[in-house]
């Protein structure tokens, strides 16, 4: 027949939440078809319908070694995802990958073995789950130079910063709540810890960037010790606190990227962004500042990043030999990066101190010895236990005399406890 399709064929690695939605969007497509699908378990009942099951196998060697044009991993983490792409793409496949851990630790290597054997691995939905930001960066923003990016990119953190910032309520007992809810993991170190919001900022800069950034030398902080006094605080002062990951570039080309809390202006677009909703803020020129939002997990959201990849490799199958060329991932060179003790930052600082004659003077003095300028210091009162928790903004200092300023307030004969360091949106 004339203008007979050519059916796509589709090899899911996982059937989870990301691999049911993309499953069931793509049950009518005209275009592809699912063909083969790797499962943990193949007994468990599944709320899919339609869900053809002779085609599911626990072995997800049978996907990757399957008549399929294109494998879709969705399993996560290192091993055995990288052996499955490698052997995947061996085998001729196109790769669609949700895998920010996998991206971050081991993309160089994949993408460089992709490169070698002519195969595109494409992975909007590992960063910011359905918010459209690699393909964007990729294509109709390629003619920015990308200098600065300060994004939330997890989901968990800040539900859990949202709800102890509208309830009042600690770190401990909200994500408790959370994990009750099941927005948090029953071991939610990844999530808390910032390692999920590192590999996504890992990659998200070496595309911005267009030079490749290493995970070790991105600067990690967790949202674990932020209390519920310092959300208090921030807001008395004009700001929330919100875990950001971000990447910036100075004149000289050298990246600093990092995840950490951070209190960001309540003027500012990422002060809103609530609950599990992600956003990604960027700096290019020629473009000037964008803001994307949206959903960054779940079934559907996530669907529609996977499927659109999907759907721009059989866009181009059998049309061309060499296809998306602007959407490949080579740059051969690592970023020179700047490590967090060598930059200057702004400061949130609370201190609980004795309530004595001199105390101000004294964390003045510690300041000023340190070359840190204060932009406002506040006490509200003493408490019950004769002490005083003294609130510090400060001006842009230099990290390595933060830490030194540190140290002395811990053996200050005025100071009990040096409460919180958080550092402030510049
Ligand atoms: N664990 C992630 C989050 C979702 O909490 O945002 C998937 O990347």
């Amino acid at each position: 027949m004339e203008n007979e399709k050519k059916i796509i064929k589709i090899g899911l690695i996982g059937l989870g939440t990301v691999g049911s939605g993309v499953y069931k969007t793509l049950q009518n497509s005209e275009f592809v078809k699912v063909t083969k699908i790797a499962v943990k378990n193949i007994n468990k009942p599944r709320n899919i319908e339609g869900l053809d099951r002779s085609i599911l196998t626990d072995d997800p060697y049978e996907v990757v070694n399957s008549d399929a044009d294109i494998v879709v991993e969705l399993i996560g983490g290192v091993n055995p995802a990288f052996d499955l792409i490698k052997t995947a793409i061996e085998n001729g496949k196109h790769i669609v990958t949700a895998n920010k851990e996998l991206l971050a630790k081991r993309g160089e290597e994949i993408f460089n073995f992709a490169e070698k054997h002519n195969k595109v691995i494409l992975y909007e939905a590992a960063i910011a789950g359905g918010i459209p930001i690699i393909m964007p960066i990729k294509t109709i923003l390629a003619g920015n130079k990308i200098t600065r990016i300060e994004a939330i990119l997890n989901g968990t953190t800040n539900y859990i910063l949202t709800k102890m910032d509208a309830d009042g309520a600690s770190y401990a007992d909200v994500l408790k709540e959370a994990q009750e809810l099941g927005y948090a993991e029953t071991d939610p170190t990844g999530d808390v810890e910032g390692f999920d919001a590192a590999y996504k900022i890992t990659t998200l800069a070496t595309l911005a960037f267009k030079q490749r950034i290493k995970l070790e030398n991105v600067y990690r902080e967790g949202i674990t010790k932020v209390r519920a006094e310092d959300m208090k605080a921030a807001n008395e002062l004009g700001y929330k606190i919100k875990l950001i990951a971000s990447a910036y570039l100075d004149e000289n080309n050298y990246a600093d990227v990092r995840v950490h809390p951070m209190l960001v202006s309540k003027k500012s677009t990422l002060a809103h962004i609530d609950y599990v909703t992600n956003a990604v803020s960027l700096e290019g020129h020629p473009v000037g500042s964008i803001t994307l939002s949206g959903p960054g997990a779940g079934e559907f959201p996530t669907a529609s990043s996977v499927v659109g990849d999907i759907l721009a490799i059989v866009a181009e199958l059998g049309k061309t030999d060499y296809l998306l060329p602007m959407m490949r991932c080579n740059h051969h060179d690592t970023a020179k990066t700047i490590d967090i003790s060598d930059t200057s930052n702004k400061y949130y600082l609370s201190l609980n101190a004795k309530n004595k004659l001199g105390v101000i003077g004294n964390i003045g003095k510690i300041c000023e010895g340190n070359n840190i300028s204060l932009a406002s210091i506040m006490q509200r009162g003493v408490s019950d236990n004769n002490t005083a928790d003294i609130t510090v903004i400060t001006e842009l200092c230099k990290e390595k005399d933060m830490q030194n300023a540190i140290s002395q307030f811990k053996t200050s004969e005025y100071v009990n406890n040096v409460n919180s360091l958080i550092r402030v949106q510049i």
